[in-house]
């Protein structure tokens, strides 16, 4: 292409851009929207037309509905005229205990016109709802206490090893065992063991996992964990129950008081210094746990836990009686956690040879001697049978008096 072709191509260019541009911006002026002006207030605006959504602009500028004097006694329809979507009457007659419409049957769901526990509900109480009352209980008292206890108790615990140690022999073993738990005593126990365990480890998620857990794994998995533990809370509560019920029958004969406990608990067993209190099969200190913990606050925890499970029939479960369920059964769960520390703590690191007794059924005469001196001499004796499993069943251990 020539020169003079070339400097008209380019001017033709030119001029189709030029068009093209004022073409463009002509339209664009078309496009643009026209700022909108606020519209002047109506004379009518105070009083809408009766029946009716009406269409507003959401710029026009509204009298101040809460102006009206009677702006805080409105009913829910009278709001909804005013300040559509503010429904505040629904809630603060709800927070006063009005009882709603529900379709559910009185009988079976007493409370399901109740959105809230209002004060009327509960005379004489200086709060505004049973239910703020509870959470006030729960994260003002169960848990810093309950938390404070176990922590304590903890401590306590991890002192007194640091101090003395696990509880060692003070003789050699003879070699002679003694059977201490039958088949029958250790399965008990054992189930027992391993429900209380889950719960306990569960409840303790449930009440204050969200402070030491859930910063560090996040309120996603925190959330899932603590709906799988929930669960598995409620299922194993039952079979606790169950598991409570044979280890109470099969050690309250040997739980009896006998008049040597005196002398142990006013020696504290020797725990603290000096020689080890003679005892029978069981000491004062392992009877003050299956009294207290076993038996009084087993029955508690799993009394309420029942109910929270709503597993007794017959009982309205109204928020009432959960509410209480649950300050109970927290509070109990917490002693009992405490109490069992110390027992965990004994059988497991606390005294060389009385988790064998627990997982084989057999301890040493030795151990036997310096521990349970009286049930030693009693087996010495012939008073107390020193094998209580058939022979036949036990295979490994017999007892060579
Ligand atoms: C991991 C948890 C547990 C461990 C490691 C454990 C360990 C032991 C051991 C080693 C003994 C034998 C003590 C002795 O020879 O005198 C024992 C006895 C016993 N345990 Fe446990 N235990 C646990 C949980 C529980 C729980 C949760 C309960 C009941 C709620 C319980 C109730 C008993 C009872 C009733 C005895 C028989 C002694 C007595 O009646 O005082 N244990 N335990």
């Amino acid at each position: 292409m020539n020169k003079h072709a070339l400097a008209q191509w380019n001017i033709a260019r030119a001029a189709i851009i030029l068009v093209a541009f004022c073409a463009s911006s002509a339209f664009a002026q078309k496009l643009q929207v026209e700022p909108i002006k606020p519209a002047e207030p109506a004379a009518s605006a105070a009083a809408p037309a009766a029946g009716g959504i009406q269409s507003q602009s959401i710029f026009e500028v509204k009298p101040d509905a809460s102006a009206d004097p009677n702006y805080a006694k409105q009913s829910n329809a009278e709001r909804q005229k005013v300040q559509p979507g503010n429904n505040a009457p629904i809630w603060r007659q709800a927070g006063q205990g009005v009882e709603g419409y529900t379709s559910l049957p009185k009988r079976e769901a007493p409370e399901a016109g109740f959105l809230m526990q209002g004060v009327t509900q509960y005379p004489g109480s200086r709060l505004t709802n049973a239910g703020e009352a509870w959470r006030q209980v729960r994260n003002q008292v169960i848990i810093p206490y309950g938390g404070a206890l176990l922590i304590i108790a903890a401590l306590a615990i991890g002192l007194f090893y640091w101090r003395k140690g696990s509880i060692d022999l003070h003789a050699p073993e003879t070699g002679k065992k003694i059977e201490r738990f039958t088949y029958f005593e250790r399965a008990a126990h054992w189930a027992n063991a391993i429900a209380f365990c889950t719960l306990a480890i569960s409840g303790i998620v449930m009440a204050f996992g969200r402070y030491f857990l859930q910063p560090v794994m996040g309120s996603t998995l925190f959330g899932w964990l603590t709906y799988a533990l929930k669960n598995a809370h409620n299922f194993m509560g039952p079979l606790f129950a169950v598991s409570l019920v044979i280890v109470f029958f099969t050690f309250v004969r040997d739980n009896m008081p006998a008049k040597e406990d005196i002398t142990w608990l006013l020696k504290g067993g020797g725990l603290f210094g000096g020689q080890e209190v003679p005892s029978h099969r069981f000491n004062a200190g392992e009877k003050v746990v299956f009294w207290g913990g076993v038996f009084a606050l087993g029955l508690i925890v799993v009394g309420s836990g029942l109910v929270l499970d709503k597993l007794i029939p017959g009982l309205l479960y109204v928020r009432e009686t959960m509410q209480i369920s649950h300050m109970v059964h927290a509070s109990a769960a917490m002693l009992m956690m405490a109490m069992f520390m110390g027992h965990i703590y004994l059988g497991t690191i606390g005294m060389k040879g009385a988790y064998q007794g627990m997982k084989t059924g057999y301890v040493d005469e030795t151990w036997a001697k310096e521990h349970h001196e009286l049930w030693a001499n009693d087996i010495a004796a012939g008073k107390i049978p020193a094998q209580r499993t058939p022979p036949a069943v036990s295979s490994a251990h017999t007892v060579q008096v």
